[in-house]
C-alpha cells in the first residue's frame, strides 16, 4: 500500500526567515487538527538558501514535517559555480529532491543524461528523486499527451534498476496547467497515472509499477484536491506549487489527501 504525499515546491519564494515562520504555521495548524503523520507525508521544498533554517527548526522541534530541494547538480563537487550536490542536500537532512520540474527544463535546459546522473546522484546520496514529466499544450492539442509524458518518464529510467526506480517519485505536471488555475480534470490525471505505472510494470516489474508513488501537479488547491484524490485512482497526492505558499491552504490540501 503506498502512503499518499502531499509536496510544496516553494520555487523562487519565501527568505530563510519566512520560510521558518511558514513551516512553523504549517506544524501548528496540523497539531491543532491532530492530523496524524502516518496517514500521509509532508513534505515542503524551499529554496537552497532557506533549507537550513528548516533543518534548524525540524531538529529544534522534532517535526513529522519532511523537506527536500527544488535541483542538485549532476556532479559530486569541483568547479560548478552556482551548483549545489546531493550530498551537500542530505547532509542537511534533505529526504526529497525535484529532478527536471518543466521550469528547470525551459529556463536552465539539461540533457537527458544530465538528468538521469542528477537522478542517480540524489539515490546515491539516500534521498528520493521526484522525476517532473508532462505535456504543453501543443502535445495535448496533437492526442500525444500519454505518449509523451510516459516517453520522459522512460529517457530518465531506462537505465535505472529495478531498486533505482522503486525509491522514486513521478510527479505528473501537464505545463499548460501550471500556475494557470487550469487544473487538469480526474480523468485526465488518472490516464497519465494510469499510463505511467503501466509503462513502469512493463519496463521493469509489477512490483516496481506498485511502489512508485505518482502525483499530479498543477493548479490544485484546497478546491479540487479532494476530487482529484478519490477519483484518480493511480495518483498518490500531490506536488503543490502556489498554494502550497499559504500554510492554511497547503494543510487543507493535505488533510483532503490523507
Ligand atoms: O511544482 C509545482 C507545480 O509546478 C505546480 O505549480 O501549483 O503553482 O500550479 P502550481
Amino acid at each position: 500500500m503506498r502512503r499518499p504525499i502531499v509536496v510544496g515546491n516553494w520555487k523562487m519564494n519565501l527568505n530563510h526567515r519566512e520560510a521558518t515562520y511558514c513551516v512553523q504555521k504549517l506544524a501548528w495548524i496540523l497539531r491543532d487538527a491532530n492530523f496524524d503523520y502516518r496517514t500521509c507525508d509532508v513534505v515542503v521544498l524551499p529554496p537552497f538558501t532557506s533549507i537550513r533554517s528548516v533543518q534548524v527548526l525540524a531538529e529544534a522541534d522534532n517535526l513529522k514535517i519532511a523537506y527536500g530541494a527544488q535541483a542538485v547538480a549532476a556532479t559530486s563537487q569541483g568547479a560548478f559555480t552556482g551548483d549545489v550536490s546531493a550530498d551537500m542536500l542530505a547532509a542537511l537532512d534533505c529526504s526529497y529532491v525535484i529532478v527536471g520540474h518543466s521550469e528547470r527544463r525551459k529556463y536552465h535546459p539539461e540533457d537527458d543524461a544530465t538528468l538521469v546522473d542528477e537522478t542517480r546522484a540524489i539515490l546515491t546520496a539516500g534521498m528520493h528523486p521526484i522525476l517532473c514529466v508532462g505535456e504543453s499544450y501543443d502535445e495535448r492539442k496533437q492526442g500525444i499527451e500519454l505518449e509523451y509524458a510516459v516517453g520522459q518518464v522512460n529517457d530518465v529510467t531506462r537505465d535505472l534498476s529495478d531498486d533505482e526506480v522503486s525509491r522514486m517519485l513521478i510527479a505528473y505536471e501537464p505545463v499548460w496547467a501550471i500556475g494557470t488555475g487550469m487544473v487538469a480534470n480526474s480523468q485526465t490525471a488518472q490516464d497519465a497515472a494510469h499510463a505511467i505505472r503501466e509503462h513502469l510494470a512493463s519496463s521493469f516489474s509489477t512490483e516496481v509499477a506498485e511502489r512508485v508513488r505518482i502525483l499530479y501537479g498543477g493548479s490544485v488547491n484546497s478546491k479540487n484536491a479532494s476530487q482529484l484524490m478519490t477519483q484518480a485512482k493511480d495518483m498518490d497526492g500531490f506536488l503543490v506549487g502556489g498554494a502550497s505558499l499559504d500554510p492554511d491552504e497547503f494543510s487543507a490540501i493535505v488533510r483532503l489527501t490523507q
